[in-house]
């Protein structure tokens, strides 16, 4: 049986997302909506972005918060703080980007207002110390919002690229309880630990939508682009060799096929917003 390896945020895998970027990025916009409405930016703070990826939702936050905000993100990959330095970067100082382990950096000196997240709170090694961390990078009264995914059968645009590799070679089951994109799929566990590591008023939204995946595809280019990208799902066929890869993509362009509208395939996909924050002063 095939072991689908934990999303450990490698070199490699911030590689291949690099590589996916543009695709992913689109795929993934409409998930700012729910993040920035949960947040309400009403005047000038200062965010924080946690595993800001290309920077593209960093740059969000800074367009929607009121002038004289700034935004920072914060990620594990030089390779991908590089690009978003490259793409966003402003000299005076209100949209910066660093490289940082945020489960382990010591908070700055001043805090953040705000924390946001689009999906990379769900990689740590330690949660516990890592959300106990973050919490010291917000000011008292400082507030933080969380898209994580919800749990894979409400994510057709995953189970579907799964069940379409699970076609060409045996899958292990993915192991919730790892660091990887479903580990909070059921959030309740994350709410309670958000919770003991002192966090009040956490809550949580559901958001169902479609998404777009790799943006503006067909059904085969969209399997493509999905077996590329997705998980480590190109690794696995890659050792499979033989017809493996051509038979996962026949098998997932055939269940995309029915999603695709006017040049995209919609899937349908769940996240879950979470919300909080810290003690007022
Ligand atoms: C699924 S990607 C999301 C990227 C970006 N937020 C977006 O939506 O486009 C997850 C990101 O979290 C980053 N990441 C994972 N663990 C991290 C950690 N401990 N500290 C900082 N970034 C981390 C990864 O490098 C990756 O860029």
């Amino acid at each position: 049986m095939t072991r689908e390896p934990v999303a450990d945020w490698s070199a490699a895998r911030s590689d291949k997302w690099r590589r996916h970027l543009a695709g992913m990025e689109a795929m993934l916009a409409p998930i700012d909506e729910p993040l920035f409405r949960a947040l309400v930016l009403t005047s000038p703070v200062r965010v924080a972005d946690v595993g800001c990826g290309g920077g593209s939702t960093t740059i969000e936050a800074w367009r929607r918060a009121p002038r004289g905000s700034v935004a920072h993100g914060f990620d594990l990959s030089p390779a991908l703080i590089e690009v978003a330095r490259r793409r966003f970067g402003a000299h005076d100082g209100s949209i910066t980007f660093a490289v940082a382990d945020m489960g382990t950096m010591s908070p700055p000196v001043p805090a953040y207002g705000c924390l946001i997240s689009r999906l990379g709170v769900m990689f740590f090694s330690d949660p516990h110390a890592a959300f106990a961390n973050l919490r010291g990078w917000l000011v008292p009264g400082g507030r933080f919002a969380f898209a994580v995914w919800g749990p894979v059968a409400d994510n057709p645009w995953l189970k579907a690229t799964r069940d379409a590799v699970a076609e060409a070679v045996d899958l292990a089951p993915i192991d919730l309880s790892a660091p990887g994109p479903f580990r909070y799929g059921n959030v309740l566990p994350l709410v309670s630990l958000l919770g003991r590591v002192g966090f009040v008023d956490v809550s949580v939204t559901d958001w169902r939508q479609v998404l777009p995946i790799g943006d503006q595809l067909s059904a085969p280019d969209a399997a493509r682009f999905a077996l590329a990208s997705f998980s480590s799902f190109a690794e696995v066929l890659a050792r499979a060799g033989g017809d493996a890869p051509a038979i996962a993509h026949s098998a997932l362009a055939s269940r995309f096929a029915p999603h695709e509208h006017q040049g995209a395939v919609l899937m349908p996909a769940r996240v879950h917003i979470v919300t909080g924050r810290t003690v007022a002063p």
